[in-house]
């Protein structure tokens, strides 16, 4: 049993396990999202609702899906499940999300390479052109695709974290050198630091930029999701639960500032020097005004330009690998078959629905809008299904989980600490007390807010109903309905996953083996 348990023990090391979840959470929400919504919600009111947010809702979710994996050393569907054997179903729902996520997230990644390749030959600003060649896209996804796939094949301890190990780093040191070059751009870069960061205005912000803020947190760090719980569940008890989760927190977000740091001075330096060509501000500031920024920098630009989207191309690589990771993670241990195999398996079906993806945004940007799904392509209508609708929906179960269902003597005492699940790395000391009355009361509720008024903005945009919008809420809660069915019917009470407390030894040291063939 010892043994076994010892091999469970996917990351090497405590410093491993958090670059490889700061590799999960640093992602296209730093460096894109991030950017274009505090654009959006005017500037730096929304980068303190941000920062309050991670503070609020973010480190005490990423520490209760940590703790969560952690405890029960299997996939998320058995962790959920040993929290309390009725909510394994969200554990499935947490492998449906990264599923789905997987399938756009790929197509984006496919844009950064093509990206750092066209930067590398000095011709950056390729939007129209790249993406509507539909044959193209399909073509630098499954390039991305493949570069996680070798990574998650090679094993946790072997991939991943040796990946994140050399990656992570690389990212952050190219990241640092992006910001002092932007920063010295000379005219225009103290209009951007003003939008930023120095002139607070709360009237852009909002009602709406303060739940932007919060549901970007959550993408950001990749809660609500099971990434964290699959991770979570390679730690041994080396790693302090807390102290991990708060540096990847603190990664994390010091990535999508340091972001700001470098793209706002930058279009903001073209727009001074050039007039306004350049839109400082929406979804296409990375994709589409960034490169124009380089281009117009000649030589320099286009050796910035490459780093700065082989930065790109890392962070959304590091993400894709984690989310790949949580599905495989299910198919070994469920269906007991080796990784090699259900990392093929998996990648294949994803590549294959991201093809009609790439092919709805092609029609889009050639004026065709005949493959759209309830008003959006299917890129849009996959991420407002899993991030608007779905994901707070299981950051919110997480919460009960943790908080009213793990522990007992902590379900009758909200204010006693976690101090006897110190055995397990869960060591929190005195924030205990605090993370307690947070993870019970005060973050579930932030998180309905969420779901709630996002749900309204989708079905009453401006307060005239949206059947499309209600079709993409139905669609979600539809999924949570297979998922409930699927888990009640097929899975629970079964053994869904590799425990090494409850399940047959021999069964989990095969699955365990296979797992970590590395060791
Ligand atoms: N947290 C990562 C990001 O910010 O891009 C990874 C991620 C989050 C991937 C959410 C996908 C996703 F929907």
């Amino acid at each position: 049993m010892e043994n076994t348990k010892k091999k469970r023990n996917g990351f090497a090391s405590s410093i491993g396990f958090i670059l490889a979840a700061a590799g999960s959470a640093v992602g296209l929400g730093n460096l894109w999202s991030f950017p274009y919504k505090t654009s959006i919600y005017g500037g730096a009111a929304f980068v303190l609702v941000y920062i309050l947010s991670v503070i609020v809702i973010g480190s005490i979710v990423m520490i209760g899906e940590i703790y969560l994996g952690k405890r029960a050393m299997a996939n998320p569907v058995s962790s959920y499940a040993k929290a309390n054997k009725n909510l394994g179903w969200l554990g499935l729902f947490a492998i449906i999300i990264p599923f789905f996520i997987i399938c756009y997230y790929s197509v984006l990644g496919g844009y950064t390479v093509k990206y750092a390749m066209n930067s590398f030959a000095g011709n950056a600003g390729i939007i129209e052109s790249f993406t509507g060649n539909v044959g193209e896209v399909i073509l630098y996804t499954a390039i991305f695709m493949l570069l996680a796939l070798i990574v998650v094949m090679a094993g946790v301890k072997g991939g991943i974290e040796k990946a994140s190990k050399v990656l992570m780093p690389a990212l952050f040191i190219i990241l640092v050198a992006m910001v002092i070059y932007c920063l010295c751009l000379g005219t225009g870069v103290k209009d951007g630091l003003d939008f930023y960061i120095l002139k607070i205005s709360f009237k852009a912000l909002g009602f709406k930029g303060v739940l932007g803020a919060m549901g970007q947190a959550f993408y950001s760090l990749s809660l609500g999701m099971g990434i964290m719980v699959s991770y979570g569940s390679y730690t041994g008890k080396e790693i302090k639960v807390g102290k991990s989760a708060i540096l990847i927190c603190v990664f994390d977000t010091l990535v999508a500032l340091l972001a700001g740091f470098a793209i706002f001075p930058a279009v903001y330096h073209y727009k001074a020097t050039f007039g306004s060509e350049v839109a400082t501000s929406g979804l296409m500031l990375l994709f589409s005004s960034l490169p124009l920024v380089f281009d117009s920098l000649g030589v320099m630009g286009q050796i910035v330009s490459f780093f700065f989207f082989g930065m790109v191309v890392i962070a959304a690589l590091t993400s894709v690998i984690s989310l790949l990771e949580v599905v495989t993670q299910f198919v070994i241990q469920k269906f007991k078959i080796h990784r090699k195999k259900a990392i093929l398996y998996v990648a294949l079906i994803c590549f294959a629905i991201s093809i009609p993806v790439s092919i709805s945004l092609g029609l889009l940007l050639n004026g065709k809008d005949s493959m759209l799904i309830c008003g959006q392509d299917w890129l849009d209508f996959f991420d407002l299904v899993t991030n608007t609708v779905l994901m707070p929906v299981c950051a919110f179960g997480s919460c009960l989980a943790i908080g009213w269902f793990i522990d007992k003597k902590f379900t009758f005492n909200p204010f006693k600490t976690y101090e006897s699940l110190s055995e397990d790395g869960f060591n929190i000391g005195k924030f205990g007390k605090f993370f307690a009355v947070m993870i019970k009361y005060v973050t579930p509720i932030l998180i309905a807010v969420v779901e709630i008024f996002g749900i309204i903005d989708l079905i009453s945009p401006n307060g005239t109903f949206d059947k499309n919008g209600l079709g993409i809420v139905l669609t979600a809660y539809g999924l949570l309905g297979v998922a409930i069915a699927v888990y009640f019917i097929f899975l629970k009470g079964k053994n869904n996953g590799c425990n090494a407390d409850e399940i047959d030894i021999a069964v989990a040291q095969t699955t365990v083996k296979e797992e970590f063939s590395e060791e």
